[in-house]
């Protein structure tokens, strides 16, 4: 396969990962990296032997040999590189969660329909084994109808710093950043029904005013904390399925428990993987050998899946109409959370 070139958009934290991941991968080419905080991209360029380093990353969008970025911005920040990328001819990976906001996925999800590039959501857990033989499972029709699931990601004492709790930067906390995966997961599983409505609430009474970073606390400072820090939400599908969904990056508590899926025919658990159905006329449980994979194997492989498929001409791997589900969720638990009440939700026309 001829080598893919790529720019990066985005040198903080993240784009380390990428870049790390990509270490003798000769199917990809880092050629170019951007960042508002040049210092960061030269940094980054000189760790890992980037030739062009740039502030304004419409720089590498001038670039003709450039086929494709990595969107490795803050949540705010996703949304202009991408639509912006799309249009110049560009192919893009932005990473989670797709957008802060309902209006930026929808943009997004526009450009790339618009342009007919591909744009993929880094969500890396899509190519973890356990989650592929969860999706196997389920698409065998072992769980008959789903009926019933929950989605959670929590952390006891987890709240983190810089760019993910600040309004300008991440736009919003737990609910989109570790909650998207949980979203992710119970969505892709279930097949991505049709929320209808959500009933939920959100806040960050405890990071904000009742909890300080205690020892094996993750560092955070209360003052700075202007995104919620715990949101849940019941969220109604089309074909009359319920989720529950529920994230915490603080709590008193050691775990909200874990993605679940109820079906007529079986009962799915993740972690650990555990089918649950009543077979040869008794109960049974079924734990699938699955080897487990590292974190970066995870960037490794969902950077190729992307690479694959603009040289394959095949679909977005992790298409955007998809992620836009988990964005019309968050949005609905953010603005039924406001409201104090229920609220419709509808997918917006793209
Ligand atoms: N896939 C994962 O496992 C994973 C893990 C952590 C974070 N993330 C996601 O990655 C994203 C970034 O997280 P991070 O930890 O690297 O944050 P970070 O704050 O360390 O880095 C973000 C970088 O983007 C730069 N930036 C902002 N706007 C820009 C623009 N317009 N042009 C160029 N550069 C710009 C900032 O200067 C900063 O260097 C977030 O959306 C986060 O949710 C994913």
């Amino acid at each position: 396969m001829k080598p893919l070139k790529m720019g990066l958009i985005g040198a903080g934290g993240i784009a380390q990962a990428h870049m790390r991941a990509l270490a003798g991968v000769e199917e990809i080419q880092v050629v170019a990296v951007a960042d508002i905080a040049k210092e960061r991209a030269e940094a980054t360029a000189n760790r890992f032997g980037i030739p062009n380093v740039f502030e304004d990353y419409r720089k590498i969008l001038e670039m003709p040999d450039v086929e494709a970025v990595n969107i490795t911005t803050y949540n705010q920040a996703h949304c202009a590189p991408t639509v912006d990328a799309l249009h110049a001819g560009k192919h893009v990976l932005v990473e989670k969660p797709m957008a802060a906001t309902l209006d930026d996925a929808a943009a997004m999800t526009k450009a790339a329909h618009e342009t007919g590039k591909i744009l993929m959501v880094a969500l890396k857990t899509r190519y973890s084994p356990h989650r592929q033989a969860a999706k196997a499972i389920v698409d065998s029709g072992a769980l008959g109808d789903i009926y019933y699931a929950e989605a959670v990601a929590a952390r006891r004492c987890g709240i983190p710093g810089g760019s993910f709790i600040r309004k300008d930067t991440a736009g919003i906390g737990t609910v989109a950043d570790i909650g998207v995966y949980a979203l992710d997961e119970v969505l892709h599983l279930m097949g991505h029904p049709k929320p209808v409505s959500v009933s939920g609430i959100a806040n960050n009474i405890l990071g904000t005013q009742h909890c300080k970073p205690v020892a094996g606390c993750w560092q955070w400072v209360p003052e700075d904390l202007e995104v919620e820090d715990f949101g849940v939400a019941a969220v109604r599908f089309e074909n009359d399925a319920l989720m529950i969904f529920k994230t915490s990056w603080i709590m008193h508590m050691d775990s909200l428990g874990g993605n679940i899926l109820l079906g007529t025919k079986g009962g799915l658990k993740m972690n650990p993987l555990t089918v649950y159905r009543h077979e040869f006329g008794m109960l049974s449980d079924m734990t699938p050998q699955v080897s487990g994979v590292q974190d970066i194997e995870l960037f490794r492989l969902e950077n190729l899946g992307f690479a694959e498929a603009i040289r394959a001409g095949k679909p977005s791997p992790i298409p955007p109409e998809e992620m836009l589900l988990t964005n019309v969720i968050i949005q609905g638990l953010i603005d039924s959370a406001a409201a104090g009440a229920e609220v419709k939700v509808s997918i917006p026309a793209v």
